[in-house]
């Protein structure tokens, strides 16, 4: 049996310039073929709450609701990391978020947690971090703000604010990030956070120069009803639901997935 991928195996992809793969999940079956495909991280993201439970945002997604699936998808795999999202206003204040980072780690057995983030979070991954909790700071376009931002975005296409996610995504990464997600920001400003950072940077609609890829597994699969511009259906080329996941991995690891 191959070993169980690490944090430390990510970090390593960089350093050779290679790609890896991130995928949502959030039941046993479809975790099991991710890792059978060879996704490299699974996130049980807060995407679960419109792709799973219908909601029109992750606003309602809870602690519990992440657990829940969470535990699912740590049945059905031992090889892939799992990262598991903090829910909205889990982590508001200290002492609430380092406890349910603890629960996420203890009952929902995350190998890495991701928030969504600014320079506000510094002292938190800080805190996380010197506890030993693997830590993915989510900059761009932050869905769990929603309802202060008014629309779902593009981030970071004025300098000011490119600027500004550039500056929290180094800052974030002393304050000990061990990979930064960017979601929708332009395709140069993602090139350059991943070539100012060490850590690894996962993109999803941030273009290809980034060293890793996620999308939310329905959208894949061409089942969420409609497929975000960034996104692609790979079932619509495969016969089958791993062999589209496979296809999905491949093209992100041989520069065919984002075109
Ligand atoms: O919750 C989620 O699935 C996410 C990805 C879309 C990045 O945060």
């Amino acid at each position: 049996m191959s070993q169980p991928i690490t944090v430390k195996h990510l970090k390593d992809k960089k350093q050779k310039g290679e790609k890896f793969t991130v995928l949502t999940a959030y039941d046993s079956t479809m975790a099991s073929l991710c890792e059978k495909a060879g996704v490299d991280v699974i996130l049980v993201g807060d995407s679960l709450g419109m792709v799973v439970q219908g909601h029109n945002t992750t606003v309602p997604v809870t602690m519990d609701d992440i657990i829940y699936h969470a535990k699912a998808v740590a049945r059905a795999t031992d090889k892939v990391i799992k990262m598991l999202d903090m829910p909205f206003m889990s982590f508001a204040y200290p002492t609430q978020a380092i406890d349910n980072a603890a629960r996420l780690m203890q009952e929902g057995y995350a190998e890495v947690i991701k928030l969504e983030s600014g320079i506000h979070q510094a002292q938190l991954i800080r805190d996380l971090s010197i506890n030993g909790v693997p830590v993915c700071a989510h900059l761009g376009l932050t869905p769990q703000t929603i309802h202060k931002l008014g629309a779902y975005s593009k981030r970071g296409k004025d300098s000011q604010e490119a600027q500004q996610i550039l500056s929290d995504a180094e800052q974030l990464e002393q304050a000990g990030a061990d990979l930064i997600l960017l979601e929708c920001v332009p395709a140069e400003l993602a090139k350059k956070v991943t070539e100012t950072v060490s850590v690894p940077v996962i993109g999803i609609g941030a273009g290809r120069d980034v060293d890793a890829q996620v999308l939310v597994i329905y959208d894949i699969l061409g089942a969420s009803g409609y497929i975000p511009s960034f996104a692609k259906n790979f079932l619509a080329e495969s016969d089958s639901i791993e062999g589209a996941i496979r296809l999905y991995v491949e093209s992100v690891k041989n520069g065919h997935f984002p075109e």
